[in-house]
């Protein structure tokens, strides 16, 4: 059985850039759960929000994750969530049962003045913070601030690894979260 390496933070954290280095790192395949729903749903999150709504999404969500998950588990992986992961009891039950056969689960933890700004370099790729109109830098902060306020305490319970993100780029984060990773991964990249 082998034990996934699961990255979980809130919007623009980093976490499909960090995986991406991490994988490179390790040589290990990296699953990202938004770009497995895109290619399923044959179109962009963004489009699937506007079209379906967030409960579809989430739905669809729970079974990717439920999916990957189970393929992580036979062979050696890296795996970016979409910030909402969290936010389901279900998923969040996965990801504590994962924790517990041995994943490695990161939380990249930001600022949301960090995440704010780093979200408007991406505008209208997150529904949840700009998917209605366009909004200055004080409106995106709102935004992050009570969305985060909401999940804080979940990333926190279902993380193995809290990794601050603020003063970071993400090859200094990868090469944090390469020093805690345990063995068998170490040494293999
Ligand atoms: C979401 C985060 C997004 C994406 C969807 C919902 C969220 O992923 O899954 O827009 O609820 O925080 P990123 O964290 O990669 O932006």
């Amino acid at each position: 059985m082998s034990h996934p390496i699961i990255l979980i933070g809130f919007m623009a954290s980093g976490k499909s850039h960090v995986a991406r280095l991490i994988s490179k790192h390790f040589d290990i395949p990296v699953i990202d759960l938004d770009a497995r729903i895109e290619a399923a749903c044959g179109t962009s999150i963004a489009t699937v929000f506007a079209a379906h709504g967030e409960k579809y999404f989430r739905e669809i969500e729970t079974a990717t994750l439920h999916q990957v998950l189970q393929e992580a588990a036979q062979k050696p992986s890296v795996i970016a969530t979409g910030g909402g992961i969290v936010t389901n009891a279900p998923n969040r039950e996965l990801l504590h049962r994962a924790a517990k056969d041995g994943a490695t689960i990161i939380y990249l933890r930001a600022t949301p003045e960090t995440l704010a700004s780093r979200i408007r370099q991406e505008p209208g790729k997150r529904p949840l913070i700009d998917g209605d109109k366009m909004l200055n830098m004080e409106e995106t902060q709102e935004r992050v601030k009570v969305l985060l306020e909401g999940r804080r305490a979940f990333y926190e319970s279902c993380a193995t690894i809290i990794i601050d993100t603020n003063h970071h780029d993400a090859t200094n984060v990868a090469k944090e979260i390469v020093e805690h990773i345990p063995s068998p991964y170490r040494g293999e990249g």
